[in-house]
């Protein structure tokens, strides 16, 4: 029966080293103790591998695979959250700052430069075989919603780091820079305001953000301050797209279609457009037992009457029509206190951006009815408006071939989901490779990668940069 081993082996040489290296060697398990001794550089994998009970002492073994070296670092990754037993890693706390610190060391270790961006987010550049090239950039967000799946978001700034390390590892410098960057905000869950970190990035960062506050009643401004950075020079983190030659972005689907299909990748052919509002009902607190039925201005009970309204008008509609009510807070909040106000979010996507527009107008005039009837005041934000974002035909090809010549069905599909792309557009040509997940399950703890699926995801990346052709013209 084979059994779990530890090796170590000198990345940037690229030699395996075996028991016979004189490592400390605890019986089966050897692990790594001291700095490679075949270079000296402190900075050795750790590898696990199966082995035979009778191997060879000296007997060479293969590094372990993209795969393997992704999923070891997304459980690593997945291990820093604000809530015990769940994971929850919002932007500017003290658990994305450990998280940015883990993934800077990755980039750092891959042979690149790195550093904290104005935002937060984490970049990091692998010069090309002339320094100063413009990039090709890879990214996605290390953010997650409260109580996450470890995948969304992770899997394509960890993925992009292993390609950059292979690449490393052999030496290969191409013509043109590849920049990572782990976008620090995309899912929006703190400030209510969504894809901050690239829309820094982009250059078409909303300085009213500044002054949103967290259910603390933080305000994104000290939040920054606290994190270590200077709101005055978020302008910093803007690049020119003179800078970029493309963006790419490798994510979990979120959805269930490539599990349909039988297949671990896929190409994205657009992002879905969003909107997201803000809503607050303003009644009258009262006492639960003395106010009777009529009298009562109850802004829960007017919430929850708008919220069955935004559920049917979407159920009824047959052209893919979503929206969401995934947040809501009563104040004052006590069992036998009538609630005298209320905040709810709302999310609306559709397949394309004139049925989202004249759906989301029409979602509006059944909440201002149903306040106006309730004598409720009405405060309505739009707190997100991102149109759809097409992928790029010429990225589209790139990682159509290199899916093809991976052994894999070609296979094209939109995103319901919303991603930094939808940001990055304002200055690059965006192109995205979908990953297979478990059941088509996202924002959920329960969200899973198979092992040979990331492995899939990244040979697939590994090939378009490899191969990656600058669009003419
Ligand atoms: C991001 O995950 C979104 O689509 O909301
Ligand atoms: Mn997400
Ligand atoms: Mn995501």
């Amino acid at each position: 029966m084979g059994s779990m081993i530890t090796l170590a082996f000198c990345a940037p040489a690229a030699v395996p080293l075996t028991r016979a290296s004189g490592l400390d060697c605890d019986g089966w398990l050897i692990r790594w103790h001291r700095t490679c001794i075949n270079c000296r550089c402190g900075r050795c994998a750790v590898l696990q591998m199966e082995s035979s009970t009778d191997m060879a002492a000296d007997k060479a073994f293969q590094p372990a695979s993209l795969g393997e070296q992704i999923v070891r670092r997304i459980d690593e990754l997945a291990a820093i959250s604000e809530e015990a037993g769940k994971l929850t890693r919002i932007y500017l706390t003290r658990e994305l700052k450990a998280a940015a610190d883990l993934i800077l060391g990755w980039m750092r270790e891959a042979g690149m430069n790195a550093h904290l961006d104005a935002v937060g987010n984490v970049c990091g550049r692998y010069e090309g075989e002339r320094p100063g090239a413009p990039c090709l950039m890879l990214g996605s967000h290390y953010d997650t919603v409260r109580d996450a799946g470890k995948w969304d978001g992770p899997l394509g700034v960890i993925t992009a780091i292993a390609c950059v390390a292979d690449l490393h590892r052999r030496g290969k410098r191409l013509p043109f820079a590849i920049e990572i960057v782990g976008f620090a905000d995309e899912e929006g869950v703190r400030f209510a305001s969504t894809l901050l970190g690239s829309r820094a990035v982009a250059g078409t960062f909303d300085e009213s953000v500044f002054n949103a506050r967290d259910r603390d009643g933080v305000s994104m401004r000290d939040a920054l301050v606290t994190f270590g950075l200077d709101p005055e020079h978020i302008g910093a983190a803007a690049r020119a797209r003179r800078e970029l030659l493309a963006y790419l972005e490798l994510h979990i689907e979120q959805g269930p279609v490539l599990e349909a299909q039988n297949l671990p990748v896929g190409v994205v052919t657009a992002i879905a457009g969003a909107t997201r509002l803000a809503a607050r009902l303003t009644g009258m607190a009262g006492h639960a037992g003395t106010v009777p039925m009529a009298l009562r201005r109850d802004a829960l009970a007017g919430a929850a009457e708008c919220i069955g309204a935004i559920e049917q008008f979407c159920r009824t509609d047959e052209s893919g029509l979503v929206g969401t009510v995934g947040y809501i807070q009563a104040r004052p909040g006590a069992t036998n206190v009538i609630p005298g106000e209320v905040s709810f979010t709302i999310d609306m996507r559709a397949p394309t951006d004139m049925h989202r527009k004249r759906s989301v107008a029409d979602v509006v005039r059944q909440i201002e009815a149903i306040a106006k009837r309730r004598h409720l005041a009405l405060q309505l934000d739009v707190t997100h408006e991102n149109r759809t974002a097409p992928c790029a035909a010429w990225l589209r090809d790139q990682i159509a071939q290199a899916i093809a010549a991976e052994g894999f069905s070609v296979f094209e599909l939109p995103s319901g989901a919303g991603h930094d792309g939808m940001a990055m557009i304002d200055i690059a040509d965006v192109g995205m490779i979908f990953v297979r997940c478990r059941g088509g399950i996202s924002h959920h703890p329960d969200e899973h990668v198979e092992l040979a699926d990331a492995d899939a995801g990244a040979r697939v990346l590994l090939r378009v940069i490899e191969n990656f052709r600058p669009r003419v013209g």
